[in-house]
């Protein structure tokens, strides 16, 4: 049997790669099981995925045969951010808007999601405050995963932050899901935290932890 040959490279983020992120996002976290209704759902991976190309100034896509496949999105805090802070701004009013712009949900059940995002942000800050240099998002598909091409991704982004001399940088993950990944690659644990997001997304997890990375 003939096998096709797979063509794998990392290169830099295009725009025309956002319909492919946000579906990994997707895929890696099924949004569509944790959030209702549907329009719930479609914001909340909008505003998960997008949020992080706006607040990124490192983006760097796995591509096979064409495909992304995986992606890392960080803040190098040493640069200004490309899209500018005024298009984040701007974006957390859109999604604002469009959160009580919804169907299907009561003023209530929308608050109480606004609710949740604050104590996430409130528990957050009480650890560390936003500013640092940080991975936003890293998803590789899972058919790719455990090639090396996560670690790969968080090296390029560690030589970016080191050429810019930035003293460290943080991630946030579920304790669970990748804090083996985080360890293996020589970061620390800051603390952990009780995140209402999580437990959306991982009902069995709902704790949230801060790593650094020491440059
Ligand atoms: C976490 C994730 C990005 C790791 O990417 P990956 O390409 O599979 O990881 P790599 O192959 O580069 O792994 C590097 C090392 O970490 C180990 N590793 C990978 N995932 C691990 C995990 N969940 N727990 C423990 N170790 C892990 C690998 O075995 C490898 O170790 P080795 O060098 O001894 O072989 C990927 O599993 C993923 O996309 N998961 C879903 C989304 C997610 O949780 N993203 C992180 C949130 S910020």
């Amino acid at each position: 049997m003939i096998r096709p040959i797979q063509s794998t490279r990392v290169r830099d983020y295009r725009e025309t790669d956002y319909a492919e992120c946000e579906q990994l996002v997707s895929d890696a976290w099924q949004f569509e099981q944790h959030f209702q209704p549907a329009a719930l759902y479609q914001l909340a991976r909008h505003v998960y995925t997008y949020g992080s190309v706006v607040g990124s100034n490192f983006k760097q896509v796995v591509e096979q045969n064409g495909q992304v496949v995986g992606f890392l999105f960080g803040r190098n805090e040493k640069r200004p951010l490309e899209q500018g802070c005024l298009k984040l701004l701007r974006f957390n009013l859109w999604v604002l808007k469009r959160l009580f712009g919804l169907k299907g949900m009561t003023f209530k059940q929308k608050f109480a999601f606004l609710k949740k995002l604050n104590q996430h942000e409130i528990a957050r800050h009480k650890i560390e405050k936003r500013g640092a240099s940080e991975i936003n998002l890293l998803v590789i598909h899972p058919s790719l995963q455990k090639q090396g091409f996560g670690q790969q991704l968080v090296q390029r982004f560690i030589k970016d932050c080191r050429s810019s001399r930035v003293p460290r940088i943080i991630v946030e993950a579920n304790v669970v899901q990748a804090s083996g990944f985080y360890k293996k690659l020589g970061f620390t644990l800051l603390a952990e935290f009780d995140s209402p997001l999580h437990q959306i997304a991982s009902k069995d997890t709902p704790k949230a932890a801060l790593y650094e990375y020491r440059l």
